[in-house]
């Protein structure tokens, strides 16, 4: 029951008025550090899958065309409301990350905080976004990672049946994840509480990934 879609589209429906309490100054550092390893250029077509209340709005450049899509209407409209603050044309929208309502290689840049350890099936979501991606594409991903070279632990295993729940998941490993889904990583490199949060940036390995209905 609390690994499952709707079980985040109910929760993060209820954390939308806390959300920014919580996680504004928190992830800061993290988010500006994941997005300065973005090759930015002039008009870039950028999207943000999960983007919540839009806390990365203020980091992103201004010259780029951008989209942002959430599961739930309660972080779209906090995020329509920032943009409009802040002076910031965005097309918003309510959208499941893992059934983007976009063309293939629609996007230069997806941006994808802190929802590949929140999503059921990460890989599902990273198969959309290297759908929408073209060809030089990047995905710039920050989120917590288990270490690469070696799966969570018992303890770390028992620990993420609560903070899967709740929070998010403690075990998932991002090389392996992004690897597995037509993704090799250019950047990566830690951004919070030692090495658990780690920013990343990939790019599309010429093979469609292709997964099997589950
Ligand atoms: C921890 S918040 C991160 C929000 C934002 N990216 C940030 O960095 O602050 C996770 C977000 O992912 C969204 N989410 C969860 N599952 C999703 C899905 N399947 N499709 C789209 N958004 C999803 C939630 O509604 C929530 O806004």
């Amino acid at each position: 029951m609390f690994n499952t879609t709707g079980w985040n589209r109910l929760r993060y429906t209820l954390y939308a008025p806390v959300y920014d309490a919580v996680a504004e100054r928190t992830f800061r550092h993290a988010r500006r550090a994941a997005l300065q390893q973005v090759r930015w250029h002039s008009g870039m077509r950028v999207l943000l899958v999960g983007a919540g209340t839009g806390l990365d709005l203020p980091w992103l450049p201004r010259d780029v065309e951008l989209h942002a899509t959430d599961l739930c209407p309660a972080m779209v409209k906090r995020l329509t409301e920032r943009a409009r603050l802040l002076g910031i044309d965005v097309d918003a929208r309510v959208m499941d990350a893992e059934r983007l309502e976009y063309d293939d290689g629609r996007f230069d840049v997806v941006v994808m905080h802190l929802i590949l350890a929140v999503m059921p099936t990460p890989e599902a979501g990273l198969c959309e976004a290297h759908r929408v991606l073209g060809a030089n594409g990047q995905l710039c991903v920050m989120d917590k990672f288990q270490a690469d070279d070696r799966p969570a632990g018992l303890a770390r295993r028992g620990l993420n049946l609560i903070t899967s729940a709740i929070a998010t998941d403690i075990t998932r490993q991002a090389r392996p994840l992004l690897e597995a889904t037509g993704f090799s990583v250019d950047e990566d490199r830690p951004v919070m509480m030692g090495r658990l949060f780690r920013a990343l940036i990939a790019s599309k390995t010429s093979a469609m990934p292709t997964r099997e209905s589950p």
